[in-house]
Protein backbone atom coordinates (compact mmCIF):
# COMPACT_ATOMS: atom_id res chain seq x y z
CA UNK A 1 0.00 0.00 0.00
CA UNK A 2 1.34 3.46 -0.90
CA UNK A 3 -0.32 5.31 1.86
CA UNK A 4 -0.33 10.20 1.01
CA UNK A 5 -1.25 12.68 3.70
CA UNK A 6 -1.65 15.53 3.31
CA UNK A 7 -1.17 18.44 5.29
CA UNK A 8 -3.63 21.44 4.52
CA UNK A 9 -5.38 24.74 5.51
CA UNK A 10 -7.82 23.57 3.06
CA UNK A 11 -8.49 19.48 2.82
CA UNK A 12 -11.55 20.42 0.32
CA UNK A 13 -9.03 21.32 -2.33
CA UNK A 14 -8.31 17.53 -2.42
CA UNK A 15 -11.72 16.22 -2.41
CA UNK A 16 -13.00 16.41 -5.68
CA UNK A 17 -9.46 15.77 -7.20
CA UNK A 18 -9.17 12.19 -5.18
CA UNK A 19 -12.49 10.76 -6.38
CA UNK A 20 -11.10 11.09 -10.21
CA UNK A 21 -10.77 8.40 -12.34
CA UNK A 22 -7.31 7.21 -12.08
CA UNK A 23 -6.87 8.28 -8.47
CA UNK A 24 -9.98 6.56 -7.67
CA UNK A 25 -9.26 3.61 -9.56
CA UNK A 26 -6.00 3.17 -7.53
CA UNK A 27 -7.73 3.65 -4.10
CA UNK A 28 -10.82 1.34 -4.84
CA UNK A 29 -7.71 -1.22 -5.94
CA UNK A 30 -6.50 -0.96 -2.67
CA UNK A 31 -2.97 0.27 -3.69
CA UNK A 32 -3.30 3.59 -2.68
CA UNK A 33 -4.54 5.77 0.31
CA UNK A 34 -5.00 9.39 0.66
CA UNK A 35 -6.09 11.16 3.57
CA UNK A 36 -5.98 14.73 4.54
CA UNK A 37 -4.75 16.44 7.77
CA UNK A 38 -6.39 19.86 8.59
CA UNK A 39 -3.85 22.18 10.31
CA UNK A 40 -6.41 24.12 12.24
CA UNK A 41 -7.44 20.77 13.77
CA UNK A 42 -3.94 21.04 15.68
CA UNK A 43 -4.37 24.20 17.65
CA UNK A 44 -6.97 24.52 20.84
CA UNK A 45 -9.85 26.53 19.45
CA UNK A 46 -9.76 30.64 19.09
CA UNK A 47 -5.64 29.69 18.15
CA UNK A 48 -4.20 30.76 15.66
CA UNK A 49 -2.59 28.28 12.96
CA UNK A 50 -0.09 31.35 11.93
CA UNK A 51 2.17 34.19 13.19
CA UNK A 52 4.03 36.67 11.75
CA UNK A 53 7.41 36.16 10.28
CA UNK A 54 10.51 37.45 12.33
CA UNK A 55 11.70 40.70 11.36
CA UNK A 56 10.75 43.11 9.13
CA UNK A 57 8.03 43.51 6.56
CA UNK A 58 4.75 41.91 6.48
CA UNK A 59 3.67 38.09 6.08
CA UNK A 60 2.97 34.87 7.88
CA UNK A 61 4.52 31.79 8.38
CA UNK A 62 2.55 28.67 9.72
CA UNK A 63 3.30 28.23 13.60
CA UNK A 64 6.38 25.53 13.88
CA UNK A 65 4.43 23.48 16.32
CA UNK A 66 1.26 23.21 14.68
CA UNK A 67 2.42 21.84 11.22
CA UNK A 68 4.71 19.38 13.65
CA UNK A 69 1.67 18.39 15.27
CA UNK A 70 0.08 17.84 12.18
CA UNK A 71 2.77 15.50 11.16
CA UNK A 72 3.10 13.51 14.58
CA UNK A 73 -0.54 12.95 13.72
CA UNK A 74 0.05 11.35 10.21
CA UNK A 75 3.45 9.30 11.67
CA UNK A 76 0.89 7.92 14.56
CA UNK A 77 -1.94 6.76 12.06
CA UNK A 78 0.34 5.52 9.41
CA UNK A 79 3.65 5.07 10.38
CA UNK A 80 6.97 7.22 9.73
CA UNK A 81 7.61 8.22 6.36
CA UNK A 82 8.95 10.64 4.04
CA UNK A 83 8.03 14.72 4.96
CA UNK A 84 7.61 17.00 1.72
CA UNK A 85 7.41 20.07 1.61
CA UNK A 86 5.84 22.50 -1.39
CA UNK A 87 7.47 25.85 -1.12
CA UNK A 88 8.88 27.95 -4.44
CA UNK A 89 12.32 27.97 -2.70
CA UNK A 90 12.71 24.02 -3.37
CA UNK A 91 13.91 21.72 -5.83
CA UNK A 92 12.76 21.93 -9.19
CA UNK A 93 9.87 19.20 -10.33
CA UNK A 94 11.48 17.82 -13.27
CA UNK A 95 10.51 14.56 -14.83
CA UNK A 96 13.78 13.08 -13.83
CA UNK A 97 13.35 13.57 -10.53
CA UNK A 98 9.52 12.22 -10.36
CA UNK A 99 11.43 9.16 -12.08
CA UNK A 100 13.68 8.91 -9.14
CA UNK A 101 10.89 9.63 -6.52
CA UNK A 102 8.83 6.95 -7.87
CA UNK A 103 11.57 4.69 -8.55
CA UNK A 104 12.08 4.59 -4.51
CA UNK A 105 8.37 4.17 -3.59
CA UNK A 106 7.05 1.47 -6.42
CA UNK A 107 10.40 -0.77 -6.88
CA UNK A 108 9.26 -3.30 -4.52
CA UNK A 109 5.19 -4.85 -5.47
CA UNK A 110 2.85 -3.38 -3.05
CA UNK A 111 0.57 -5.29 -1.42
CA UNK A 112 -2.83 -4.46 -0.48
CA UNK A 113 -2.75 -4.74 3.20
CA UNK A 114 0.39 -3.18 5.04
CA UNK A 115 3.74 -5.16 4.08
CA UNK A 116 6.39 -5.46 1.79
CA UNK A 117 6.89 -2.24 -0.87
CA UNK A 118 5.35 -0.04 1.56
CA UNK A 119 5.54 3.68 1.74
CA UNK A 120 4.13 6.58 3.23
CA UNK A 121 4.61 9.96 2.13
CA UNK A 122 2.98 13.35 3.83
CA UNK A 123 3.09 16.48 1.91
CA UNK A 124 2.66 19.79 3.71
CA UNK A 125 1.49 22.48 1.89
CA UNK A 126 2.21 25.88 2.66
CA UNK A 127 0.32 28.69 2.74
CA UNK A 128 0.85 32.49 3.51
CA UNK A 129 4.92 33.10 3.42
CA UNK A 130 5.47 29.38 3.95
CA UNK A 131 6.16 26.89 6.68
CA UNK A 132 8.73 27.81 9.54
CA UNK A 133 11.72 26.61 8.41
CA UNK A 134 12.69 24.58 12.05
CA UNK A 135 9.96 22.01 10.87
CA UNK A 136 11.67 21.50 7.47
CA UNK A 137 15.20 21.03 9.48
CA UNK A 138 13.62 18.93 12.01
CA UNK A 139 12.05 16.62 10.12
CA UNK A 140 14.80 16.64 7.54
CA UNK A 141 11.89 17.28 5.01
CA UNK A 142 12.53 17.07 0.93
CA UNK A 143 11.74 21.19 0.00
CA UNK A 144 9.90 20.80 -3.83
CA UNK A 145 8.98 23.99 -6.35
CA UNK A 146 6.90 23.14 -8.95
CA UNK A 147 8.12 26.10 -10.86
CA UNK A 148 9.91 29.61 -11.16
CA UNK A 149 6.60 31.41 -9.96
CA UNK A 150 4.96 31.62 -6.59
CA UNK A 151 1.29 30.67 -6.30
CA UNK A 152 -1.00 31.18 -3.02
CA UNK A 153 -0.54 27.81 -1.69
CA UNK A 154 0.88 24.72 -1.79
CA UNK A 155 -1.83 22.56 -2.73
CA UNK A 156 -1.99 22.84 -6.25
CA UNK A 157 1.70 21.76 -6.18
CA UNK A 158 0.87 19.10 -4.16
CA UNK A 159 -1.72 17.85 -6.98
CA UNK A 160 1.11 18.60 -9.63
CA UNK A 161 3.41 16.41 -7.61
CA UNK A 162 0.94 13.47 -6.90
CA UNK A 163 -0.42 13.16 -10.67
CA UNK A 164 3.07 13.20 -11.90
CA UNK A 165 4.64 10.31 -9.74
CA UNK A 166 1.40 8.58 -9.98
CA UNK A 167 1.79 7.89 -13.28
CA UNK A 168 4.42 5.73 -12.02
CA UNK A 169 2.35 3.41 -9.94
CA UNK A 170 1.83 0.04 -11.59
CA UNK A 171 -1.56 0.04 -13.17
CA UNK A 172 -2.90 3.52 -13.06
CA UNK A 173 -1.86 4.28 -16.23
CA UNK A 174 -3.12 1.64 -18.73
CA UNK A 175 0.04 1.06 -20.61
CA UNK A 176 3.01 1.55 -18.50
CA UNK A 177 5.44 1.38 -20.91
CA UNK A 178 4.07 4.28 -22.15
CA UNK A 179 4.77 6.48 -19.10
CA UNK A 180 8.43 5.94 -19.37
CA UNK A 181 8.46 7.23 -23.14
CA UNK A 182 6.74 10.46 -21.80
CA UNK A 183 8.38 13.68 -22.71
CA UNK A 184 10.75 14.35 -20.51
CA UNK A 185 11.32 10.64 -19.32
CA UNK A 186 14.72 10.71 -21.90
CA UNK A 187 16.23 13.49 -23.85
CA UNK A 188 12.93 13.87 -26.22
CA UNK A 189 9.48 15.17 -25.93
CA UNK A 190 6.49 13.36 -27.23
CA UNK A 191 5.99 13.30 -30.57
CA UNK A 192 2.79 15.06 -31.76
CA UNK A 193 -0.30 13.43 -31.76
CA UNK A 194 -3.49 13.06 -33.88
CA UNK A 195 -6.55 11.30 -33.86
CA UNK A 196 -10.10 11.05 -35.96
CA UNK A 197 -11.05 12.65 -38.37
CA UNK A 198 -8.55 11.96 -40.63
CA UNK A 199 -9.59 15.51 -42.00
CA UNK A 200 -10.05 18.36 -40.10
CA UNK A 201 -10.36 22.32 -40.84
CA UNK A 202 -7.95 21.67 -43.98
CA UNK A 203 -5.74 19.68 -42.17
CA UNK A 204 -4.97 16.27 -42.50
CA UNK A 205 -3.26 13.77 -40.34
CA UNK A 206 0.62 13.01 -41.71
CA UNK A 207 -0.57 10.20 -44.02
CA UNK A 208 2.66 8.28 -42.87
CA UNK A 209 0.13 7.49 -39.65
CA UNK A 210 -2.55 5.95 -41.46
CA UNK A 211 -0.05 3.59 -43.69
CA UNK A 212 -0.06 0.82 -41.18
CA UNK A 213 3.95 0.28 -42.11
CA UNK A 214 4.89 0.12 -38.36
CA UNK A 215 8.43 0.49 -39.59
CA UNK A 216 7.86 3.76 -40.96
CA UNK A 217 5.59 5.17 -38.24
CA UNK A 218 8.48 4.60 -35.97
CA UNK A 219 10.90 6.18 -37.67
CA UNK A 220 8.36 9.62 -38.46
CA UNK A 221 7.74 9.94 -34.89
CA UNK A 222 11.33 9.64 -33.77
CA UNK A 223 11.92 12.32 -36.24
CA UNK A 224 9.37 14.12 -34.99
CA UNK A 225 10.29 13.80 -31.50
CA UNK A 226 13.51 15.07 -32.67
CA UNK A 227 12.39 18.08 -34.34
CA UNK A 228 10.04 19.56 -31.94
CA UNK A 229 12.40 19.03 -28.98
CA UNK A 230 15.54 20.79 -30.98
CA UNK A 231 12.93 23.85 -32.00
CA UNK A 232 11.13 23.78 -28.70
CA UNK A 233 12.92 22.18 -25.84
CA UNK A 234 16.82 23.06 -26.66
CA UNK A 235 17.59 23.70 -23.00
CA UNK A 236 15.94 20.63 -21.81
CA UNK A 237 18.19 18.72 -24.88
CA UNK A 238 21.40 20.07 -24.30
CA UNK A 239 21.77 18.64 -20.55
CA UNK A 240 20.30 15.50 -21.19
CA UNK A 241 22.27 12.61 -21.44
CA UNK A 242 22.08 11.43 -25.47
CA UNK A 243 24.35 9.16 -27.49
CA UNK A 244 26.94 10.80 -29.80
CA UNK A 245 24.75 9.52 -32.60
CA UNK A 246 21.85 11.52 -31.16
CA UNK A 247 23.89 14.16 -30.81
CA UNK A 248 25.02 14.08 -34.92
CA UNK A 249 21.09 13.81 -35.50
CA UNK A 250 20.39 16.62 -33.55
CA UNK A 251 23.34 18.76 -35.30
CA UNK A 252 21.56 17.99 -38.38
CA UNK A 253 18.06 19.84 -36.78
CA UNK A 254 19.42 22.83 -35.55
CA UNK A 255 19.17 25.52 -38.49
CA UNK A 256 22.06 26.37 -40.46
CA UNK A 257 24.20 29.12 -38.39
CA UNK A 258 27.22 30.51 -39.59
CA UNK A 259 30.14 33.42 -38.13
CA UNK A 260 30.44 37.03 -39.29
CA UNK A 261 33.23 38.70 -37.82
CA UNK A 262 33.23 42.62 -38.90
CA UNK A 263 36.24 44.44 -39.63
CA UNK A 264 34.03 47.35 -41.43
CA UNK A 265 31.12 49.61 -40.22
CA UNK A 266 32.90 49.04 -36.26
CA UNK A 267 33.48 51.89 -34.16
CA UNK A 268 37.20 52.50 -33.81
CA UNK A 269 39.33 55.11 -31.44
CA UNK A 270 39.29 54.51 -27.71
CA UNK A 271 38.68 58.74 -26.73
CA UNK A 272 35.88 58.89 -29.18
CA UNK A 273 34.57 55.83 -30.91
CA UNK A 274 33.70 56.64 -34.81
CA UNK A 275 32.98 53.99 -37.32
CA UNK A 276 35.45 53.00 -39.49
CA UNK A 277 37.70 49.81 -40.33
CA UNK A 278 40.00 47.39 -38.16
CA UNK A 279 42.99 45.24 -39.46
CA UNK A 280 42.47 41.79 -39.49
CA UNK A 281 44.60 39.28 -37.03
CA UNK A 282 45.48 35.92 -37.84
CA UNK A 283 44.99 34.48 -34.09
CA UNK A 284 41.68 35.95 -34.20
CA UNK A 285 40.82 33.70 -37.57
CA UNK A 286 42.90 31.01 -36.58
CA UNK A 287 40.61 31.09 -32.96
CA UNK A 288 37.77 31.60 -34.35
CA UNK A 289 37.41 29.01 -37.36
CA UNK A 290 38.31 26.26 -34.65
CA UNK A 291 35.45 27.39 -32.61
CA UNK A 292 33.18 27.69 -35.80
CA UNK A 293 33.83 24.19 -36.08
CA UNK A 294 33.72 22.97 -32.70
CA UNK A 295 29.77 23.91 -32.77
CA UNK A 296 28.65 23.29 -35.93
CA UNK A 297 29.19 26.82 -38.05
CA UNK A 298 28.60 26.25 -42.02
CA UNK A 299 30.63 29.24 -42.82
CA UNK A 300 32.88 31.85 -40.61
CA UNK A 301 32.90 34.86 -42.70
CA UNK A 302 35.93 37.89 -42.23
CA UNK A 303 34.29 40.82 -43.54
CA UNK A 304 36.94 43.22 -44.60
CA UNK A 305 36.54 45.58 -47.15
CA UNK A 306 40.30 46.72 -47.39
CA UNK A 307 42.54 45.24 -50.10
CA UNK A 308 45.78 44.89 -48.20
CA UNK A 309 43.92 42.84 -45.30
CA UNK A 310 42.25 41.04 -47.93
CA UNK A 311 45.86 40.27 -49.75
CA UNK A 312 47.46 39.24 -46.35
CA UNK A 313 44.42 36.64 -45.89
CA UNK A 314 45.19 35.43 -49.34
CA UNK A 315 48.44 34.65 -48.54
CA UNK A 316 47.96 33.06 -44.88
CA UNK A 317 45.10 31.06 -46.96
CA UNK A 318 47.45 30.07 -49.40
CA UNK A 319 49.29 27.59 -47.09
CA UNK A 320 45.50 26.52 -44.83
CA UNK A 321 43.61 26.14 -47.93
CA UNK A 322 45.91 23.93 -49.47
CA UNK A 323 48.08 20.81 -48.75
CA UNK A 324 50.48 22.65 -46.94
CA UNK A 325 48.23 23.31 -44.95
CA UNK A 326 46.88 19.99 -44.45
CA UNK A 327 50.06 18.18 -44.36
CA UNK A 328 51.47 20.91 -41.19
CA UNK A 329 48.20 20.16 -39.20
CA UNK A 330 45.04 18.26 -40.93
CA UNK A 331 42.48 19.59 -37.57
CA UNK A 332 43.46 23.07 -38.28
CA UNK A 333 43.16 22.78 -42.15
CA UNK A 334 39.82 21.17 -41.59
CA UNK A 335 38.59 24.29 -39.23
CA UNK A 336 39.92 26.93 -41.97
CA UNK A 337 38.10 25.10 -44.60
CA UNK A 338 35.30 26.98 -43.35
CA UNK A 339 36.73 30.56 -43.35
CA UNK A 340 35.83 32.95 -46.55
CA UNK A 341 36.94 36.45 -46.95
CA UNK A 342 34.33 39.02 -47.86
CA UNK A 343 34.20 42.74 -48.34
CA UNK A 344 30.90 43.35 -47.72
CA UNK A 345 28.17 42.14 -44.92
CA UNK A 346 26.11 42.28 -48.48
CA UNK A 347 28.38 40.05 -49.94
CA UNK A 348 29.10 37.35 -46.63
CA UNK A 349 24.40 37.72 -46.85
CA UNK A 350 24.40 36.78 -51.07
CA UNK A 351 26.35 33.63 -50.19
CA UNK A 352 24.10 32.77 -46.99
CA UNK A 353 21.38 32.80 -49.47
CA UNK A 354 23.00 30.89 -52.41
CA UNK A 355 24.00 28.13 -49.46
CA UNK A 356 20.80 27.92 -47.56
CA UNK A 357 18.58 29.17 -49.76
CA UNK A 358 17.45 31.96 -47.66
CA UNK A 359 17.74 35.21 -45.95
CA UNK A 360 19.55 34.45 -42.97
CA UNK A 361 18.26 35.96 -39.42
CA UNK A 362 21.06 38.28 -38.28
CA UNK A 363 21.53 38.20 -34.51
CA UNK A 364 24.24 40.57 -33.23
CA UNK A 365 26.06 40.20 -30.44
CA UNK A 366 27.62 43.35 -27.97
CA UNK A 367 29.21 43.91 -24.70
CA UNK A 368 26.52 46.65 -23.99
CA UNK A 369 22.73 46.29 -24.15
CA UNK A 370 21.41 47.75 -27.21
CA UNK A 371 17.95 50.11 -27.53
CA UNK A 372 15.89 49.11 -30.14
CA UNK A 373 16.63 45.83 -31.39
CA UNK A 374 14.52 43.01 -29.82
CA UNK A 375 17.43 40.92 -27.51
CA UNK A 376 17.46 37.61 -26.68
CA UNK A 377 18.93 35.25 -23.81
CA UNK A 378 20.90 32.35 -24.53
CA UNK A 379 17.73 30.06 -23.74
CA UNK A 380 15.59 31.68 -26.48
CA UNK A 381 16.71 29.33 -29.37
CA UNK A 382 13.04 29.02 -30.14
CA UNK A 383 12.67 32.54 -30.93
CA UNK A 384 15.27 32.18 -33.76
CA UNK A 385 14.67 28.72 -34.76
CA UNK A 386 10.95 28.91 -35.63
CA UNK A 387 11.48 30.87 -38.81
CA UNK A 388 13.54 28.19 -39.85
CA UNK A 389 15.92 30.67 -41.52
CA UNK A 390 19.90 30.26 -41.46
CA UNK A 391 21.28 32.17 -38.74
CA UNK A 392 24.31 34.61 -39.30
CA UNK A 393 25.75 35.51 -35.76
CA UNK A 394 27.54 38.77 -35.99
CA UNK A 395 30.80 40.30 -33.97
CA UNK A 396 32.42 43.16 -33.92
CA UNK A 397 35.93 44.30 -33.73
CA UNK A 398 37.71 47.50 -32.39
CA UNK A 399 34.99 49.10 -30.03
CA UNK A 400 32.08 46.84 -31.57
CA UNK A 401 29.51 47.36 -33.88
CA UNK A 402 28.52 50.56 -34.72
CA UNK A 403 24.68 51.43 -34.40
CA UNK A 404 23.75 51.68 -37.76
CA UNK A 405 24.76 48.53 -38.24
CA UNK A 406 23.42 47.00 -34.98
CA UNK A 407 19.91 48.63 -35.84
CA UNK A 408 19.86 46.88 -39.03
CA UNK A 409 19.91 43.27 -37.34
CA UNK A 410 17.30 41.04 -36.06
CA UNK A 411 17.88 40.58 -32.54
CA UNK A 412 20.82 40.88 -30.06
CA UNK A 413 22.40 38.52 -27.61
CA UNK A 414 22.39 39.45 -24.06
CA UNK A 415 25.81 40.55 -23.90
CA UNK A 416 27.97 38.19 -21.84
CA UNK A 417 29.81 39.08 -17.98
CA UNK A 418 31.32 37.84 -14.86
CA UNK A 419 30.14 39.36 -11.80
CA UNK A 420 32.73 41.92 -11.96
CA UNK A 421 32.35 45.10 -13.54
CA UNK A 422 35.78 44.10 -16.35
CA UNK A 423 34.22 43.67 -19.27
CA UNK A 424 36.85 43.70 -22.15
CA UNK A 425 36.94 40.30 -23.42
CA UNK A 426 38.46 39.71 -27.06
CA UNK A 427 36.54 39.05 -29.56
CA UNK A 428 37.82 35.45 -30.26
CA UNK A 429 37.00 34.29 -26.18
CA UNK A 430 33.58 36.27 -27.05
CA UNK A 431 32.68 34.13 -29.89
CA UNK A 432 34.12 30.90 -28.05
CA UNK A 433 31.81 31.82 -25.35
CA UNK A 434 28.86 32.78 -27.19
CA UNK A 435 28.89 29.50 -29.12
CA UNK A 436 29.14 27.48 -26.22
CA UNK A 437 25.77 29.51 -24.85
CA UNK A 438 23.73 29.61 -27.46
CA UNK A 439 25.02 25.87 -29.39
CA UNK A 440 26.43 24.25 -26.84
CA UNK A 441 26.24 20.53 -25.61
CA UNK A 442 26.18 20.49 -21.81
CA UNK A 443 27.11 16.71 -20.63
CA UNK A 444 25.17 15.66 -17.06
CA UNK A 445 27.48 14.07 -14.68
CA UNK A 446 27.12 10.72 -14.36
N1 LIG B 1 3.82 27.43 -3.19
C1 LIG B 1 3.65 28.60 -3.82
N2 LIG B 1 4.19 28.60 -5.04
C2 LIG B 1 4.77 27.38 -5.21
C3 LIG B 1 5.53 26.78 -6.24
N3 LIG B 1 5.85 27.42 -7.38
N4 LIG B 1 5.97 25.51 -6.05
C4 LIG B 1 5.70 24.85 -4.88
N5 LIG B 1 5.00 25.38 -3.88
C5 LIG B 1 4.54 26.63 -4.02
Amino acid sequence: MFTITIITVFPELFENWCKTSLIARAQEAGQLKINCIRLADHVAPKQRIDTPACGPGAGMVLKAPVVAAAIEEAFARYGSGEVVFFTPSGTLLTQRLCQEMATTYFSEPLSGAPGVGDHHIILVCGRYEGVDDRVIQRYSGRKISIGNYVLMGGDLPAQVFLEAILRYLPGVVGDSRSVFHDSFSGPLVDFPAYGQPNEWEGMAVPPVLLSGDHAKIEKWRNDAALTQTVKEHFSWLRTSEISSEMRRSVAEKIPAHYVVLMHDQVLIGRKEALPGTTSVTTIDVHDIARSSATYGIKKFYVVTPLHDQQELLRVFFQFWHTDQGRNYNENRYDAMSCVKVVSSLAEAEADIMSLSGQIPLKIATSARPVDGVQSLAFDDQAIAWQTARPVALMFGTGQGMTAELLQACDYVLTPIHGFTGYNHLSVRAAVAIILDRWLGYFEPSK
